[in-house]
């Protein structure tokens, strides 16, 4: 196969010279640059308000994020918030604070509330040893009622996860399991610094698949160094033979003015766009051939997938650990960096690991940064959060939701909808406004007219974001 699919027509490459543009990938809205410093007491109000609605029978379970930063080498295409710290002295006094911070929360919370997600995160969990993942876990189970069907999933990198952490994992709960593949070619591997042999990721995927977890989700990346249409084609054929229950399959976020790091990859070999689209193309047929439901743009579950089931029943949702079928998320999030979404506010924990540690020891939740979300600010998240999951946003809900009419306060937005529309890229009727043709790729471009904080232009989105396609 050539560097290019016959999948990407000349209209489409207009289109893509049209629409390719700096813009947020809506992981929340208003997203992270709008977001000011704020008090740790916004926090705490929100977890008051939170009591008194779970108290009235009125709020849902929480989803917990716990983030676990460390790594013992780091991946030149990183984009994550990690520290590398190639030798363990940072786990112990790490899983100190931790089991304090969940402390504070679960007393403001006063009493034991109900947990439907469990999610730990990082940079790479399992840097943990087993038995620090065990405990962990027991903490977060001594101070919240976790419920019977709830997802407790954890992210790992399959070079340093060891058979003894995934059983340790399995004995205290965890149904879901995420690993790091990236990429199978040598080549690639090699240029990341992320070397990942075929064979070990073979055997760490049937040991997840000897072990009975419900979900196995496997994450590549495209758009990396040294990569080409065929031979990315090749990673992508091999997922659909050992067959995990979800893929997803990232845009290689390149932001080397936030991540210098991103500066050591040979920049002369990243594929361009036109590669990249095909590349998406591409793996988009071959998981549609293989079985494969696309869930938003760059994810891929089987049709019996719950994700692939809420898509199609246009209801999915996605919150800070990804997508999810729960219909409103209130997440409280643990660690440096961690970013908690809960009765209408933002908060994110201390980005610098010592300052973080310090804070927290001395008895403060670690909040720097963050937003008390406006009702503007509400509406627009509910719209993109529509758009971005399931491709459409139906006008008659957001309405009856919010109490507007839909079309007046989206005037400037539908503007830009029409042209879309010209395009072939949006559907737009007095009921809904839906994605279609090659639109879902485009649907960033969609939700940034929704973005009140959006720069007008793309002056100085060149320096907050990666680009659309
Ligand atoms: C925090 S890592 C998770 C697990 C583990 N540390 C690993 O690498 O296998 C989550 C995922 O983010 C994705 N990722 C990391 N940096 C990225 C970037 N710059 N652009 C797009 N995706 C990225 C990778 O696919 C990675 O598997
Ligand atoms: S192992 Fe994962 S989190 Fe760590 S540097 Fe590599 S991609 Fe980033």
């Amino acid at each position: 196969m050539s560097d290019n699919s016959e999948l990407l027509t000349p209209e489409l490459k207009r289109l893509l010279d049209k629409y390719d543009r700096p813009g947020p990938r809506y992981t929340s809205y208003p997203t992270a640059p709008a977001w000011e410093d704020i008090p740790a007491a916004d926090l705490e109000s929100a977890l008051d308000r939170y009591v008194s609605a779970d108290d009235a029978g009125q709020a849902p379970p929480l989803s917990l994020y716990v983030h676990i930063p460390f790594c013992e080498e780091r991946c030149l295409f990183c984009g994550c918030n990690v520290v590398i710290s190639p030798e363990d002295k940072v786990s112990e006094p790490y899983l100190d604070v931790l089991h304090r911070e969940i402390e504070m929360i679960a007393e403001r919370l006063g009493s034991r509330r109900r947990v439907s997600q469990l999610h730990l995160g990082g940079g790479t969990p399992t840097y943990l040893r087993p038995e620090q993942l065990q405990q962990l876990t027991r903490w977060m189970q001594e101070a919240f009622v976790f419920e019977e069907d709830a997802e407790i999933s954890i992210e790992v990198d399959p070079v340093v996860t060891r058979p003894e952490h995934v059983h340790a994992l399995r004995e205290v709960g965890y149904n879901r399991i995420s690993m790091g593949v990236q990429d199978l070619d040598p080549k690639v591997q090699e240029s990341i610094h992320r070397v990942q042999p075929e064979a070990l990721t073979d055997k760490f995927y049937r040991l997840c698949r000897e072990l009975g977890f419900d979900s196995v989700n496997m994450d590549l990346i495209y758009g990396l160094p040294y990569q080409k249409v065929g031979q990315f084609a090749r990673t992508v054929e091999r997922l659909v033979e050992w067959g995990p229950d979800r893929v997803a399959v990232f845009n290689y976020a390149h932001v080397p003015w936030i991540k210098p790091h991103q500066k050591q990859l040979p920049a002369e070999e990243l594929p361009t766009p036109d590669m990249k689209l095909a590349m998406i193309l591409e793996t988009g047929r071959i998981f549609g051939e293989g079985g494969y439901d696309a869930i938003g743009l760059d994810h891929f579950a089987k049709p019996d997938d719950e994700l692939a089931v809420a898509r199609r029943n246009e209801i999915l949702r996605r919150n800070f650990m990804g997508y999810t079928t729960q219909p409103s998320t209130e997440s409280i999030a643990f660690g440096v960096t961690a970013i908690s979404e809960i009765m209408g506010i933002y908060a994110q924990n201390i980005t610098r690991l010592s300052k973080y540690q310090r804070t927290v020891l001395a008895d403060h939740l670690p909040v720097h940064k963050g937003l008390r979300m406006s009702g503007d600010d509400l509406l627009r998240n509910e719209v993109i959060m529509d758009l971005m999951c399931n491709l459409v946003i139906d006008k008659g809900r957001i309405e009856a939701r919010f109490g507007i009419d839909f079309d007046r306060v989206f005037e400037d937005a539908l503007i830009g909808l029409r042209e879309m529309q010209e395009d072939g890229l949006v559907e737009l009727s007095p009921q809904e406004i839906r994605m279609v043709g090659h639109g879902p790729i485009l649907v960033r471009n969609a939700a940034m007219l929704f973005d009140a904080y959006l720069p007008k232009g793309d002056e100085g989105s060149e320096n907050l974001f990666s680009r659309t396609v």
